[in-house]
């Protein structure tokens, strides 16, 4: 397995709106790995092969429960070509994402959906989510739209964003 470097705003590839997995094949495998990795060295909970460069409808997500000690690896769950079927209700949270590094706002998603995908086997998976997990499926779904979410934030808040990454990416240049 490898680190992969995480693209950041504003790269132009992430808004590639990525291509269906064909087949769940050796290659596919070793992404899902190499992105599990990348995932957890970068203390992500969910992470989008558009993300890493690559034009892949595959996604990971390892999201805390509500147990009282996290433990890695128990949610983890790689989901290839993922749509959702049903979505229901509204819930507001605070994301960030890895490709906005030092940036959270506030997005309204959908409280609860239904979910189909190929798993990291290639099974065909069907679940229900809600609450953190359902955010960050929708969250991934975007990416491998080519969709960031602060995409989604109002016209005014993202332009307010934009320029305070502007400055970073500025400051970062200027950097000795
Ligand atoms: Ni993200």
């Amino acid at each position: 397995m490898a680190l992969l470097g995480i693209l950041k705003y504003p790269d132009p590839f992430l808004k590639t709106m990525a291509k269906p997995v064909e087949s769940v094949d050796a290659g596919v495998r070793a992404l899902i790995g190499d992105m599990t990795e990348t995932m957890y060295a970068a203390r992500g909970i969910g992470l989008a092969a558009t993300q890493v460069g690559v034009d892949k409808r595959v996604v990971v997500l390892d999201v805390p429960g509500d147990e009282e000690r996290r433990e890695r690896g128990k949610n983890l769950i790689a989901l290839v070509n993922p749509e959702i079927i049903e979505a229901s209700g509204s819930i507001k949270y605070e994301e960030g994402c890895l490709s906005v590094p030092g940036i959270n706002a506030d997005v309204e998603r959908a409280a609860r959906v239904r979910v189909r995908a190929l798993n990291g086997e290639g099974a065909a998976i069907d679940i229900e989510a809600e609450g953190l997990f359902a955010i960050a499926i929708q969250h991934e779904i975007d990416h491998i739209d080519g969709i960031l979410f602060i995409d989604r934030l109002s016209r005014l808040k993202r332009d307010i964003i934009k320029r305070k990454l502007k400055k970073a990416l500025e400051a970062e240049e200027r950097a000795l």
